[in-house]
């Protein structure tokens, strides 16, 4: 079998293990949005030379035990990685997507980001764009809406959290998360590429959240 056999093998194995674990799952993290992060990763990645197997394989895998419903940092990237590694692809690669799943997520305003390879840099730009733009308002009412929480509350100003367990503890609205990180993630985007389309997105996510508070106040 050629290398490039291999590949498409193990893609579209991949592809068949993210559509079996999220499905239609209703919190954001869906077969879509792999499939999305997957496509925007490699127009990233294509710009900025990073190898494709890696970026399309762990872009497809990054969700496959979010943290969120896990409750573990380590299942995703272990997943994978046991999950690689029965496919015979080689343990160097096998690691190197591992750690990217593992460093991926963002984890509040007030944690920095571990530096990630440029195979790392690709996924966490698409992953991030993914929670911004319309795409990205989509994705936070959808989750708000499964966690049950309120769409905003004018009475809480903007909450932002210093630390990760302050962040993943918060119970806040829907509107404060575009305050606690969409809004953010502008300046937290790695490449040339990525901060491209991050430009416009940011402006749609910002344009949105006007408007929804001037009618909000009866201002529009
Ligand atoms: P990702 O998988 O893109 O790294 P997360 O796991 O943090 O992002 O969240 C998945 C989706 O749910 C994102 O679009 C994110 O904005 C949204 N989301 C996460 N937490 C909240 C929240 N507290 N309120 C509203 N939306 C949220
Ligand atoms: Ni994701």
């Amino acid at each position: 079998m050629s290398d490039d056999d291999f590949r498409a093998g193990v893609i579209s194995a991949a592809e068949e293990l993210v559509r079996e674990r999220l499905g239609a799952d209703a919190t954001g993290h869906d077969w879509f949005h792999a499939d999305r992060v997957r496509r925007t990763a490699l127009r990233i990645a294509r710009e900025e030379g990073a190898d494709l197997f890696v970026v399309e394989l762990t872009a497809l895998l990054h969700d496959i035990a979010d943290y969120k419903f896990s409750g573990s940092e380590e299942a995703g990237p272990q997943l994978a990685q046991a999950w690689l590694i029965g496919k015979n692809v080689d343990a160097e690669t096998a690691e190197a997507v591992a750690h990217i799943i593992r460093h991926l997520s963002y984890k509040g305003a007030g944690v920095a980001d571990v530096p990630l390879s440029l195979e790392g840099q690709c996924v966490q730009d698409a992953d991030r764009l993914d929670a911004i733009g319309a795409i990205g308002v989509g994705r936070a009412f959808a989750y708000g809406g499964w966690d049950k929480r309120l769409m905003h509350d004018p009475d809480v100003p903007p909450t932002m959290h210093a630390d990760v367990a302050a962040y993943r503890a918060a119970k806040g609205t829907t509107v404060n998360h575009f305050y606690e990180k969409l809004l953010l993630l502008k300046d937290r985007i790695n490449t040339k590429a990525g901060a491209r389309i991050a430009e416009h997105r940011h402006q749609v996510l910002s344009d949105f959240l006007d408007e929804f508070l001037a009618e909000w106040d009866a201002k529009d």
